[in-house]
């Protein structure tokens, strides 16, 4: 069986977390890509109510192995925390595996994010604050101490100096605060490392020896399209790539064998920090559809920004993603709206354009055009076949099926496993 990719199609909080549970119940290895815990993917399923960060939502699939994959950075205490917090609650984590190649977040990114978003003042990214990009700025730098380091104790002191004696410079001379112990992080992250040592492998090989043997792997992405730093809002973006290119770099997944893209697509839009968003709502609607849905991140607690499914955003994810199908979540959020609206262009310096421009001063000033649904006004929750939806319902799903030029396979009407309907 091929490989399947699950991608976040908007900007981020899709209901990928969600998704990925319910097919991970055929699958015998799901591999997380890229970010690191600034995702969080919300679960709901037999086991009970789980966030998770880091570990993949294929933990909870009886016959998966869940990998971390080398495009993951990770933070060894949050993933060591989370593992904790699963076993307490019955889910067993010893099919879990950590690339050896999957970089680590230090100490010092997680100060630099804070201290970088502060330098930035009225322009701030709005970050999960959780050492992301200073993370994936060392990896590029080649300054980056990757999980199978912690293996090899002398060594990796050594490297760790080096780094730290720059860091500390960046730290006192240029942000005016105390430097690290060299010390102190080598020994949390020895005591980390020991800890974490069984669960550190090759993962390439795995994968690939799965799908020689036609069994079916999951990559699970984090983030959104519209986060990706080349295709996104950039420089409001996140700094490791959330598409489908992303999710055969971050595993080492040769790109021929990925034959199933599904992206997940709220049936309205969110984001959460800052950047531009065409289509967001503000006022009644807004508050609306938040407090029904809970729109609050789930890794920050703060609330999302919401606004109208945007078709131009959702064209340019599925055309740089390729999705051979999509996920549409959250159908069940829109029951009580009599009317929807759906971006089905721009105006842009008097100009109509049906593309997501670069620039985020383009992007800012983009007007978006709007075309009016009729509301279904009826419970979806409960309906598990497309069929059975109300005609308002179906014609809203058709009609963002074809703004995007790919079939809806899934619909999700609520956020437990069961509350989806699977399109034959
Ligand atoms: P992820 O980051 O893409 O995994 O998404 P999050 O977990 O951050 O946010 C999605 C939220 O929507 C979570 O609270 C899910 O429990 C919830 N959810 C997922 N699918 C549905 C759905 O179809 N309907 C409703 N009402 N909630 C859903
Ligand atoms: P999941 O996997 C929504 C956003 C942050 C911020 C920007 C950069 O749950 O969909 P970062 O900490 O990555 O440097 O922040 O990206 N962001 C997300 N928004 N869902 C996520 O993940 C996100 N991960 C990062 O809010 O705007
Ligand atoms: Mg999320």
């Amino acid at each position: 069986m091929p490989a399947t990719a699950v991608i976040g199609g908007q900007w981020g909080d899709e209901g990928k977390g969600k998704i990925v549970d319910l097919l991970a119940q055929e699958a015998h290895i799901v591999a997380r890509f890229s970010g690191g815990d600034n995702a969080g993917h919300t679960i709901i399923n037999p086991f009970g109510e789980f966030r998770l960060h880091l570990v993949p939502s294929g933990i909870f699939a009886p016959r998966a192995t869940s990998i971390i994959g080398n495009g993951v950075v990770i933070n060894p205490a949050v993933l060591l925390d989370e593992m904790d917090q699963l076993n307490q609650h019955g889910v067993d984590t010893t099919r879990l595996i950590v690339s050896d190649r999957a970089h680590l977040i230090m100490p010092y990114h997680l100060l630099l994010d804070g201290l970088e978003e502060k330098l930035r003042a009225g322009k701030a990214i709005g970050t999960t604050g959780k050492g992301i990009g200073p993370a994936y700025a060392d990896k590029v730098a080649r300054t980056g101490i990757r999980a199978g380091e912690l293996l090899d104790k002398e060594t990796w002191r050594e490297r760790l100096r080096c780094i730290l004696d720059y860091k500390n410079a960046i730290l006192t001379k240029v942000h005016g605060v105390s430097p690290l112990s060299l010390d102190e992080i080598y020994e949390q992250y020895s005591r980390y490392g020991e800890r974490l040592a069984p669960y550190i492998r090759e993962t390439t090989v795995m994968i690939d020896e799965a799908l020689n043997q036609g069994k079916l792997v999951l990559l699970e992405g984090a983030q959104g399209a519209m986060l990706d730093p080349d295709f996104g809002t950039y420089p409001y973006t996140t700094s490791s790539s959330p598409l489908t290119g992303g999710s055969c770099l971050g595993t080492g997944l040769a790109p021929n064998r990925l034959d199933r893209m599904i992206g997940i697509f709220k049936a309205y839009c969110t984001r959460v920090g800052g950047g531009p968003f065409p289509t967001e709502l503000h006022g009644e609607t807004c508050e609306l559809i938040r407090e029904r849905a809970h729109e609050y991140g789930t890794t920050t607690g703060r609330p999302r920004r919401c606004g109208w499914f945007d078709a131009i955003a959702g064209r340019h994810s599925s055309r740089i993603n390729g999705f051979t199908e999509v996920a549409i979540t959250r159908l069940d959020v829109l029951d009580i709206l009599p009317r929807l609206k759906i971006c089905i262009g721009y105006r842009l310096d008097e100009q109509d354009i049906d593309y997501f421009p670069a620039n985020i001063a383009a992007v800012e000033k983009c007007q978006p055009v709007y075309e009016e649904l009729e509301g279904w006004l009826s419970p979806t929750s409960d309906i598990r076949e497309f069929q059975q939806l109300p005609l308002k319902a179906r014609q809203y799903i058709e009609r963002l099926e074809e703004l995007i030029s790919c079939r809806a396979g899934i619909i999700s009407v609520g956020a437990d496993r069961e509350q989806t309907i699977i399109r034959p």
